[in-house]
C-alpha cells in the first residue's frame, strides 16, 4: 500500500501519478509560477532566476509539465510537502493543497451578482467543494507573449466569481424543476448524460439550471468530478464562445448548475428543426462552426481538451452565436500535448469519438475528430447516428462519398436554401480532414479556424447580413 502523505515527506518521494494530479491545478493558467517565485534557497535569494522560469515555460512545447519538472527539480533539494503546501495555501491554490494534505476548509464565501447588495455567503457540503478554488474574482487565463491576442479571447474583465444559490431558491426559480417540457409551460428543457436542465428566472433574466443526478451507470463520485471540474473550467475560462455560468448550488440533495439561459437551444435540435424551428441557413451554419471553433481555439489554446465536442453542446443565443458547454469532461492538456495519456474511463458521445479517444487516450486532436462530425452535421442536417439508416454513423457517410456511392450534393441539406457550392466543399474536405483516422494528421484548432473563416468569405458579403 502507497504510504500516506505528511507535511514532512520529502517532494521528491511523491509518486509521479501525484506529481500528475498537482499538474491538473497548476499547469493551467501557469498556476506553477505562483509556486516557484516563492522557493527560496537557504540564504533568503530566490531559487530560479528569470531564465529559469522561461526554461520552464518552455518545456510545454514539448509536451511537459512544468509543475513536474518544477518539482523533480525542487525536489533534489530537502523541501517537503509541508513547503509545498505553505506556499499552495498562501497563493489561495487550495485544491492543489488538498491533493497533499486534505482539509477541511470552512465556510466557502461565495461572490453575490453584480447589482445584488446583499452577500450571499452559503455554506456547502465540503466534500462538494473540498477540491474547488472558488476566488473572490475569477482567475484570468494566462495570454502567451508571443501569441497575437484577439479581443475575443481576452477574458471579460472585472467578473465576480459564481454566485451560490440555495437548492430552495432554484426550486422557486424553475416552479420546483417542473417537468412539462418549457414549450408546453413548465421548465424543462432537455435531459443529457449527467441530469435534466430546467428553464428559470432569475433577478429578472432567464438563466437554464442543470440538476446533476446518478444517470446510467454514472457514480455519485464520478458526478461530483462532473461537477467540481465544471465550476472550476468555467471559473477559469471566459470568452464569447464559452457557455457562461451564473453560479451553482450544492446544499441539496442534487447539485446545481446555473447558466446562462440560450434562447435558441442546440445546434443539434436547431439542425433537426425541432419544435418547428426554422431551417438555419447556410451562412448561419457558416457563422456557427466559425464561433464554435474559436471557442474551441481558446479551450486548446489554454491547456484543456473538451472531451466531448457535439452539436448537443453548441448552444445559440438569442442571435445564434454559438457557445460551447459542457465542460465536465474538459482536461488539462498542456502535459499531454505530444505524449499519449491513457484516462482510466472511456467518455464522452460515441458517435463523435475519435479511434484513440475509444481507446482511453486524451489528446486535443480528438475535439478536432468531434469537431469534423460537426461539420458534417452542419452540412447535411442529419443526425451524428440514426439507427434506421445505414450507415448508422454520419461519420461513416464519408466513405459513402469517397467511394462514389452518394454525391456529396445528395448529402447537403436540402432545408437551408441556396448555398455557395465551393464554400460548401471546403467544408466538407476540412471535415474530412479532421475525420483523418491518424490523430497527426489532422489540423490543429488554428488551421480549422482559418479554413472555416476562409470558407465564409468566399459567400457574397451582402448575403451575410441578410439573417
Ligand atoms: N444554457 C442552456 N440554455 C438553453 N438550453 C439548454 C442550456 N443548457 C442545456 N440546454 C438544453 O438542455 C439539453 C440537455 O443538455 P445536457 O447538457 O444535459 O445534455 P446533452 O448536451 O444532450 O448531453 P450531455 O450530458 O452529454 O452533455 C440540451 O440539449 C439543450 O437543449
Ligand atoms: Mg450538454
Amino acid at each position: 500500500m502507497a504510504k500516506s502523505i505528511t507535511p514532512s515527506t520529502f517532494v521528491r518521494n511523491l509518486s509521479y501519478g501525484k506529481l500528475c494530479e498537482l499538474s491538473d491545478f497548476l499547469d493551467p493558467h501557469e498556476n506553477w509560477k505562483k509556486v516557484i517565485v516563492n522557493i527560496y534557497k537557504p540564504t533568503g535569494e530566490p531559487r530560479y532566476t528569470q531564465n529559469h522560469l522561461r526554461r520552464f515555460e518552455g518545456l510545454v512545447a514539448s509536451g511537459k509539465s512544468p509543475t513536474v519538472e518544477l518539482l523533480h527539480d525542487w525536489g533534489t533539494t530537502n523541501c517537503t510537502v509541508g513547503d509545498l503546501v505553505e506556499i499552495l495555501e498562501k497563493n489561495n491554490l487550495l485544491a492543489a493543497a488538498d491533493i497533499l494534505l486534505p482539509v477541511t476548509r470552512i465556510p466557502v464565501s461565495w461572490s453575490p451578482v453584480p447589482g445584488r447588495e446583499e452577500s450571499a455567503e452559503v455554506t456547502v457540503p465540503l466534500d462538494i467543494v473540498e477540491h474547488l478554488q472558488i476566488s473572490q474574482t475569477s482567475q484570468e487565463p494566462v495570454e502567451d507573449e508571443d501569441q497575437p491576442s484577439d479581443s475575443e479571447r481576452r477574458p471579460c474583465s472585472g467578473r465576480p466569481g459564481f454566485r451560490g444559490f440555495s437548492f430552495q431558491e432554484l426550486l422557486q426559480m424553475t416552479g420546483n424543476f417542473n417537468d412539462r417540457p418549457a414549450l408546453e409551460g413548465g421548465s424543462r428543457l432537455g435531459a443529457g448524460g449527467f441530469g435534466v436542465v430546467y428553464r428559470g428566472c432569475f433577478n429578472g433574466a432567464d438563466v437554464a439550471v442543470k440538476k446533476l443526478s446518478c444517470m446510467g451507470d454514472i457514480s455519485p463520485q464520478e458526478l461530483k468530478i462532473q461537477f467540481k471540474q465544471e465550476v472550476q473550467t468555467l471559473q477559469m475560462l471566459k470568452h464569447k464562445n464559452i457557455l457562461d455560468m451564473v453560479g451553482f448550488s450544492c446544499d441539496g440533495d442534487h447539485p446545481c448548475l446555473v447558466y446562462s439561459y440560450m434562447c435558441n437551444g442546440s445546434l443539434l435540435d436547431r439542425l433537426a428543426c425541432l419544435g418547428g424551428s426554422s431551417p438555419l441557413s447556410w451562412t448561419r451554419r457558416c457563422l456557427i462552426t466559425i464561433g464554435t471553433a474559436r471557442g474551441l481555439e481558446y479551450l486548446h489554446h489554454n491547456h484543456h481538451i473538451h472531451r466531448d465536442v457535439k452539436s448537443g453542446n453548441i448552444l445559440l443565443d438569442e442571435t445564434f452565436e454559438a457557445k460551447l458547454s459542457d465542460f465536465g469532461l474538459t482536461r488539462n492538456s498542456s502535459k499531454h500535448s505530444s505524449s499519449t495519456v491513457l484516462t482510466e474511463k472511456i467518455v464522452g458521445t460515441t458517435a463523435y469519438m475519435a479511434p484513440e479517444a475509444l481507446r482511453g487516450e486524451i489528446t486535443p486532436k480528438s475535439d478536432i475528430f468531434s469537431l469534423g462530425v460537426v461539420l458534417l452535421e452542419v452540412i447535411s442536417g442529419l443526425p451524428p447516428a440514426d439507427d434506421t439508416r445505414q450507415p448508422h454513423l454520419l461519420m461513416e457517410m464519408k466513405d459513402e462519398i469517397e467511394d462514389e456511392e452518394m454525391t456529396l450534393e445528395d448529402f447537403v441539406d436540402k432545408k437551408m436554401g441556396p448555398c455557395d457550392q465551393t464554400a460548401v466543399e471546403k467544408m466538407y474536405s476540412l471535415s474530412k480532414k479532421c475525420l483523418n483516422e491518424r490523430k497527426n494528421r489532422r489540423p490543429q484548432i488554428k488551421e480549422v479556424l482559418m479554413e472555416l473563416e476562409n470558407a465564409l468569405t468566399t459567400f457574397p458579403l451582402g448575403q451575410q447580413s441578410k439573417e
